[in-house]
């Protein structure tokens, strides 16, 4: 599906045992080297430090990370057990926003402490089939949201999109970069305004590197560009992806996302999200209650080693803000298009 993959399970390592393989997403566009792992614990940190981001991509690697943690763990069943539920409270802790982290964590455990799995080895097997299972799930459920959009895209159509939401995002086909990608093999004619997505350029990097490769027409903005071109310029939609949408649609995603659904709704602009039904967290019910990771101040104060900010200044890095339900259009689901009122739909769609 993509030249490349944001991750992957290998069976023999360089010691012949498992290891999870991941594209080092810090160092591209500069190179697409790769890191291996051997233990939960050093997957937990590749998730903290962006090695692998993007909701979709990290519940992944949380699959994939219990998978390691069935493989290399102990030969002794209740040892492994013991093993396998520190993996899962390490994986969940390693960031909080992105609720298809937690969403994969119980997935793989509902499975894993079924009592008829009584040997080690089948509880092995099952741990690697359900990460294998969530990888292949991620490439559908991509590929259903980009043909549930696709009525939504004008035949010619400038498009704005914020962060990275393709296959480095999801390990599948990307969300809304994938409703793009969609479009553009489909025929249609799409541009798109890529957000530079400050402080860690997701944008600038990852979705132009991808955009790239996807052959799709793209321009690489500054964030606070959107307002001067949508004024100045056609602009006929917003697409974005999600980290976690509350029970009534309140939508957190990557910081600058509100800023340009309000830009958007100042200019008549149509704002989707474009997420899987994993991403729906039914259980928290507004905005206010999703939890917005800060990140490190150096993110903002330095770039590429170097300081930007004068020593002492503060600063403050929200990973994510949330978007009010009221200012998005629809949500697209592999299950189909969510609009107004969320409340309902999205029940309909969980
Ligand atoms: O901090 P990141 O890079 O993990 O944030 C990613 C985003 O905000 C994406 O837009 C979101 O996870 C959707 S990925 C399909």
């Amino acid at each position: 599906m993509s030249a490349y993959h944001a991750i992957e399970w290998i069976d023999a390592g360089a010691d012949g045992k498992p290891v999870v393989r991941m594209l080092d997403q810090r160092r591209i566009p500069q190179d697409a080297a790769t890191l291996d792992y051997t233990d939960y614990r050093e997957v937990a940190s590749a998730i903290r430090e962006m090695v692998i981001r993007g909701a979709p991509a990290i519940g992944l690697a949380a699959g994939y990370g219990l998978a390691l943690a069935a493989w290399r763990g102990p030969e002794a069943l209740p040892a492994l057990k013991l093993t396998l539920h520190h993996a899962a409270d390490t994986l969940k802790a390693s960031r909080p926003t992105a609720v298809n982290l937690a969403w994969a964590v119980e997935r793989m455990m509902r499975r894993l402490n079924d009592a008829s799995l009584a040997t080690t080895q089948a509880l092995r097997a099952a741990a690697l089939a359900e990460a294998r299972a969530i990888d292949a799930e991620n490439l559908q459920m991509d590929l259903a949201i980009a043909r549930h959009a696709f009525p939504l895209i004008p035949s010619q159509a400038n498009i704005y999109h914020h962060c990275n939401t393709g296959p480095l995002a999801t390990g599948g086909y990307g969300t809304a970069l994938g409703v793009i990608r969609y479009a553009h093999e489909q025929g249609k004619q799409v541009h798109v305004y890529v957000d530079e997505t400050r402080p860690r350029l997701q944008g600038a990097r990852l979705t132009a590197w991808e955009l790239q490769q996807m052959g799709v027409p793209f321009t690489v903005v500054p964030d606070g560009a959107s307002g001067h071109f949508m004024r100045t310029r056609r602009i006929d939609l917003c697409v974005v992806g999600c980290d976690r949408i509350a029970a009534n649609g309140d939508t957190a995603n990557k910081i600058g996302t509100y800023n340009l659904a309000l830009v958007a709704r100042a200019h008549g602009v149509p704002f989707y999200i474009a997420g899987p039904t994993s991403t729906v967290d039914l259980a928290t019910p507004t905005g206010d209650a999703i939890p917005i990771e800060e990140r490190p101040a150096e993110e903002v104060s330095h770039l590429g080693g170097v300081r930007l900010t004068p020593p002492g200044a503060a600063v403050a890095n929200p990973a994510f803000d949330v978007t009010p339900a009221a200012y998005l259009t629809a949500i697209i689901t592999e299950r189909g298009v969510a609009y107004p009122p969320f409340t309902a739909s999205l029940h309909e769609f969980r």
